[in-house]
């Protein structure tokens, strides 16, 4: 078995048991906590589900290094490898009991990723891909959609914690998209958007100030799904610095740029 087989495996088995502790966790996860504003949760589950992808990420790989959400980085001594981790993504909606969430898990080699895990736990659905390897879905090969135009396109998007500080919201291009396209839908899981897009759910979605663990899994689900990633303005997409994610079937990108640049 290659490398990028082993550590997909690791990924998809280490995702699975996170969903277990979450799902265990889901009508008692105790008291909300909230980060940077009133908007932005966090659990124990969030923590726990975090503490115990670290633990398998350091008893398999113990060099590489690990940047998680509610933990930051973490250096391990191989600065090539290192895991990206949102341990609960759609954290409001699980403290809701909307069973909209998911755990995402991606590595990076030397900053670009190659290989990326999104479980959909209530859906039981698992999602992954790895470079040059084809994205899947539950074992099955998933593709994004042929929806050729964005008058005829299902659209996902998301509002980011930082809409109550940010003038840059996102509720006018909604409008503008929700008037063009056929509908918008808000989902509040990044990493389920993205990986919805994949499979050909949605044709296309947008968000601004994302973080490297909502969207390194998705990415490269994406991409290797045949689908298109990029910032608002078509430049190549960093998934260290998401501050603008475009993603679409690539059929559609064009009108989404032009949508999103007035
Ligand atoms: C959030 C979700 C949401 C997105 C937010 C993210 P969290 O992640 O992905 O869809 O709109 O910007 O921060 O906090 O639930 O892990
Ligand atoms: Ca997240
Ligand atoms: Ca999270």
């Amino acid at each position: 078995m290659t490398d990028i087989n082993r550590y997909l495996g690791f990924a998809r088995e280490t995702a699975l048991r996170a969903g277990s502790l979450l799902t265990g966790m889901a009508s008692n996860f105790g008291k909300i906590h909230y980060k940077t504003n009133s908007g932005n949760l966090v659990t124990a589950a969030d923590k726990a589900s975090e503490a115990l992808i670290i633990k398998a990420i350091r008893k398999e790989y113990p060099h590489h290094c690990i940047m998680a959400e509610e933990s930051g980085a973490c250096n391990g001594t191989d600065k090539e490898f290192e895991w990206l981790v949102d341990p609960l993504d759609g954290t409001t909606n699980y403290a809701h009991q909307l069973p909209l969430w998911s755990v995402s898990i991606a590595l990076a080699h030397n900053k670009k990723v190659i290989a990326g895990v999104v479980y959909h736990v209530s859906l039981k659905e698992l999602y992954y891909a790895a470079k040059c390897k084809g994205a899947y879905c539950n074992g099955k090969r998933i593709h994004i959609s042929k929806t050729p135009a964005l008058k005829k396109s299902l659209l996902v998007t998301g509002i980011p914690y930082s809409t109550r500080e940010d003038p840059h919201d996102n509720f006018v291009n909604f409008k503008k998209f929700s008037l063009i396209g056929q509908a918008v839908r808000r989902l509040g899981s990044a990493a389920i958007d993205m990986s919805y897009l994949a499979c050909g759910r949605f044709d296309g979605y947008w968000e601004r100030d994302l973080q490297p663990w909502d969207v390194a899994a998705g990415s490269i689900i994406i991409t290797e799904a045949g689908g298109k990633l990029t910032r608002f303005n078509g430049t190549p997409y960093q998934v260290y610095s998401p501050s603008e994610t475009l993603a679409s079937n690539g059929l559609i990108h064009k009108e989404m740029m032009s949508v999103l640049k007035h």
